[in-house]
C-alpha cells in the first residue's frame, strides 16, 4: 500500500484544471468540486471501480463520497453495467413511456410511503415540482424550510432566515429575486418552538413544509426523536403538506430511507417525498411521489403542470432499477459494517490526537464535525473548525483517501468497500488526526 512518503503527482489534474477554468466558471460544474473549502488542486477522475477512484495522474483513492451518495453498490458494478449496456444497445431516449420506468416506479412504491411517483432528472427538479404541486393542491403560497437543509438550487429555497422566527426570508444568493423568497419561512432545525410559532402566525397561508428527512447537507444532523412525526402532525393540523426530502437519504440510510428509521416505526407518512441519487444508479434521475389523492393533481391527470424531455429516461431508470434490485439486506448490512468501522476509527484517532470532534450519523450516513458539542442545527454546524478539517482532508488525500472536500458534507460508503479499502482508511486516520491537531483550535 502506498505510504505517505510516496510523492503524489497531480500534474495532469493541475493541467486539466487550468484548461477547465478557461472554459467553465471555476473550472467545475458544481462548486464543491473545486476544493475551494480545503484548498489545493481538485483531482480529475478518469475511472472508478468498486470502492476506488483513479485520477488522471494514475493515483488511486478510496472513495468516501460515492458521487455524493448515489453509488450504494460501488463503482462500475458488473450487473448494473450489464443492464445499462443492454439498454444503451436498444437506444437511449424515445420520448415515450417505457417498461423500465414502470418497473422502477413499482420498486419505489413497494419500498417507500408513496402511492404514486413521477420521474424527473435531478433532485432540484424533484423538490421544485413537489412544492409546485403542494401549492397547487392547497391553493396556498407559503413554504417552510430549515436553515442548513439543502434541497437543490430552487430559487425559493435558496433563502436565508429573515430577522425574526416567523419573518419571511431573504435571497440566499445574488440572482434570486426577493419576490422568490418572500413566501419562504426559514427556521432553525430541530426547533419545535420555532415551528409552532411559524404555524401559529402563518398557518392558514402555509402550503407545505419541506425538510431533509435527515439533514446531510450541513454535515449529518439527525432529527431529534419524534421531530419528523411532529412536523407531519403540525402540517396536518394546519392543512399544509409535509414534504420529506429523501434525495440524499432515500435507499441510503436504510433500505426504506430515513422513513425506515422513523415514519415506518412510528406509523406516520409524509404527504410527498422527493428522491434522487441512489435511485438513479449514477445517472441523472430523480423523482417525487406521495399520496394518490395528492399526486392525482398532477398533469395530465390533474391541473398542476410538470414535464420533462428526459424524465424517466430508459438508461437512467434501468440503472436505478438494477441498483435497487441489487440493494438487498446483505448490502445494507455490509454498508453498516463499513460505516461503523470508519466512524469509530475516526473518533478514536481524533480522540488520541486531542482534536475536538463529534461524529453524527443517521443509519449508514455519517459525518465528523470538528467541534466540541453535538450539532443540532445550522448554527451548531457552523462552529466546525474548517481549517482543522482542511488539514485533515489533505492528510487523508495524501494517504489515498478521498473525503468530501468540505467540512459540511456527509461521508458516503458502499457495499464495495472491502477490507483493503477499509484498512487503507483506518491506516490513514491517525496521521491525519495529528495533522488536524496541528492547526485545530482547542486541541
Ligand atoms: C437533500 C437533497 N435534496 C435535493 C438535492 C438536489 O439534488 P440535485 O443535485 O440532483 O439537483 C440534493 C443534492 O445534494 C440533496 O442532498
Amino acid at each position: 500500500m502506498v505510504g505517505h512518503n510516496v510523492p503524489v503527482t497531480t500534474q495532469a489534474s493541475a493541467d486539466l484544471f487550468a484548461r477547465a477554468r478557461a472554459v467553465t466558471p471555476g473550472g467545475v460544474n458544481s462548486p464543491v468540486r473545486a476544493f475551494n473549502a480545503v484548498g489545493g488542486t481538485p483531482r480529475f477522475i478518469r475511472s472508478a471501480s468498486g470502492a476506488w477512484l483513479t485520477d488522471v495522474d494514475g493515483n488511486d483513492y478510496v472513495d468516501l463520497i460515492c458521487s455524493w451518495g448515489p453509488m450504494l453498490l460501488g463503482h462500475a458494478h458488473p450487473e448494473v453495467q450489464a443492464a445499462v449496456q443492454a439498454a444503451v444497445a436498444r437506444g437511449t431516449s424515445y420520448g415515450t413511456p417505457t417498461e423500465p420506468e414502470v418497473e422502477l416506479a413499482e420498486e419505489i412504491v413497494a419500498r417507500t410511503p408513496v402511492d404514486k411517483v413521477r420521474f424527473v432528472s435531478s433532485g432540484t427538479e424533484a423538490t421544485m415540482s413537489a412544492i409546485r404541486l403542494a401549492r397547487g393542491v392547497t391553493g396556498r403560497d407559503v413554504v417552510v424550510k430549515f436553515a442548513g437543509c439543502y434541497h437543490g438550487h430552487v430559487d425559493s429555497l435558496l433563502a436565508s432566515a429573515g430577522s425574526g422566527l416567523a419573518t419571511f426570508a431573504v435571497p440566499g444568493t445574488p440572482g434570486v429575486p426577493a419576490s422568490s423568497t418572500e413566501l419562504t419561512l426559514v427556521l432553525p432545525y430541530n426547533d419545535r418552538t420555532a415551528v409552532e410559532a411559524a404555524f401559529a402566525e402563518h398557518g392558514d397561508r402555509i402550503a407545505c413544509l419541506i425538510t431533509e428527512a435527515a439533514p446531510g447537507n450541513m454535515g449529518v444532523v439527525p432529527p431529534e426523536p419524534g421531530f419528523n412525526r411532529f412536523l407531519a402532525e403540525t402540517c396536518r393540523a394546519h392543512g399544509a403538506l409535509f414534504i420529506s426530502d429523501e434525495v440524499m437519504t432515500g435507499f441510503r440510510v436504510t433500505r426504506q430511507g430515513q422513513w425506515g428509521l422513523d415514519g415506518a416505526v412510528e406509523g406516520w407518512r409524509p404527504d410527498l417525498v422527493t428522491f434522487g441519487k441512489v435511485m438513479g444508479g449514477g445517472f441523472p434521475a430523480a423523482a417525487f411521489g406521495g399520496r394518490a389523492d395528492v399526486m392525482a393533481n398532477l398533469a395530465p391527470e390533474g391541473p398542476v403542470y410538470q414535464a420533462g424531455t428526459l424524465s424517466g429516461n430508459p438508461i437512467a431508470t434501468t440503472a436505478g432499477l438494477a441498483t435497487l434490485r441489487l440493494a438487498t439486506d446483505e448490502v445494507y448490512a455490509r454498508i453498516r459494517e463499513v460505516a461503523d468501522a470508519i466512524r469509530t476509527a475516526a473518533a478514536d484517532a481524533l480522540d488520541a490526537a486531542g482534536v475536538p470532534h463529534v461524529v453524527q450519523s443517521s443509519g449508514t450516513m455519517f459525518s465528523v464535525f470538528f467541534t466540541a458539542e453535538p450539532v443540532l442545527d445550522f448554527a451548531g454546524a457552523s462552529t466546525t473548525d474548517s481549517a482543522a478539517y482542511a488539514a485533515f482532508f489533505h492528510a487523508m488525500l495524501d494517504r489515498k483517501v478521498y473525503l468530501p472536500p468540505s467540512a459540511y458534507e456527509a461521508w458516503f460508503v458502499s457495499s464495495a468497500h472491502d477490507d483493503r479499502a477499509v484498512t487503507t482508511v483506518l491506516d490513514a486516520l491517525p496521521e491525519a488526526a495529528r495533522a488536524a491537531a496541528a492547526v485545530a483550535e482547542g486541541a
